[in-house]
């Protein structure tokens, strides 16, 4: 089914998602949004659509309604659309929130919408990159029933895969998706204030860097986990572990809770992986306590 949709929250995702929809054959009512400049530029980008800073304008003519707002004005701007008479009966009301459930559209269930949420899993810096990696992204989606199959065939129209998650699983699924993406960022940015203290420049670092991290990721998708893990704790190496420590305690010790608790949880990737026997292990996690 190619619903008539709405968006409300012109930002990253909204324009993106409108865009794609649109030009997939869906019926683009228009874009609510806190400043007209931001759901002009939407409607812009999408196309068609009517730009408004009264989101229930737009929302009470769609069967499909995206609120694509930051997360803490979700749920605020579903009770102001319902408020507004901008739900209609029968309506399918969807976030794109990966930590909250559906549960934060109460007020459109109760006005006789299905509600759900349809997250992607995937990091949107810019609206350009938006638009380059909606399609083929994984949508962790839940809700109720009526919802989740329109939200299927949104995804199957943005060129995505489905996820089934749960409400209650939000939370955790979110905190994944956290340490996936987002700490890869941090845990790069520790390797080269690291590399930085071995006399390596800031500029020099991250390039120097980007040839092993893009290796890594091709290992995990072409060996998988654990068989992709590689280095000193993987192999057992106690001595290069121990030169290690000493050497973050001497020049950055800021850095040696992290690879201690990194360092630990490899300890039991490398166990899985079955190339770390257990004593060595043993050893390694008293060191790295
Ligand atoms: N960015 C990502 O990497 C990413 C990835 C997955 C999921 N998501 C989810 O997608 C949703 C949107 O994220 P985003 O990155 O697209 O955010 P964003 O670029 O900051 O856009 C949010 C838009 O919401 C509008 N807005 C804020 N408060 C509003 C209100 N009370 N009423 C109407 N519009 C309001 C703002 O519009 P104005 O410009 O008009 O002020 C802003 O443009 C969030 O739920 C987020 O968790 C984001």
């Amino acid at each position: 089914l190619r619903a008539p949709f709405a968006i409300v929250g012109a930002g990253k995702v909204g324009t993106a998602l409108a865009r794609l929809l649109a030009r997939a054959g869906w019926e683009f009512v228009g874009a609510g949004s806190r400043s007209i400049d931001s759901a002009r530029a939407a409607c812009a980008t999408a196309g068609s659509g009517t730009a408004t800073t009264q989101p229930a304008e737009v929302t009470r003519a769609a069967h499909l309604v995206l609120i694509t707002t930051p997360d803490d004005a979700i749920a605020g701007v579903c009770a102001a659309i319902v408020a507004e008479n901008g739900v209609r009966a029968g309506a399918i009301v969807a976030h794109c929130s990966g930590a909250l459930g559906s549960d934060v559209l109460a007020p459109a269930r109760a006005a006789g919408a299905s509600v759900g949420s349809m997250h992607p899993l995937q990091t949107f810096p810019t609206a350009e990159q938006a638009l380059a990696s909606l399609p083929g992204s994984f949508y962790a989606i839940e809700g109720d029933p009526e919802a989740v199959a329109l939200l299927r065939d949104v995804v199957d129209a943005l060129g995505g895969r489905p996820l089934a998650i749960s409400a209650e699983g939000k939370p955790l699924y979110h905190a994944a998706a956290v340490l996936s993406n987002n700490y890869l960022v941090a845990l790069q940015h520790a390797a080269v204030e690291l590399m930085g203290a071995a006399g390596i420049s800031r500029a020099d670092a991250l390039p120097a860097l980007m040839p092993l991290i893009r290796g890594s990721i091709a290992a995990l998708d072409e060996v998988g986990l654990p068989g992709c893990l590689t280095g000193p704790i993987s192999r057992g190496d106690r001595d290069t572990v121990r030169r290690h420590l000493d050497a973050i305690a001497a020049h950055a010790p800021d850095l040696l809770a992290l690879y201690k608790t990194l360092g630990r949880h490899a300890v039991e990737v490398a166990l899985a992986k079955g190339t770390l026997a257990p004593p060595a292990a043993g050893e390694l996690r008293d060191m790295l306590a």
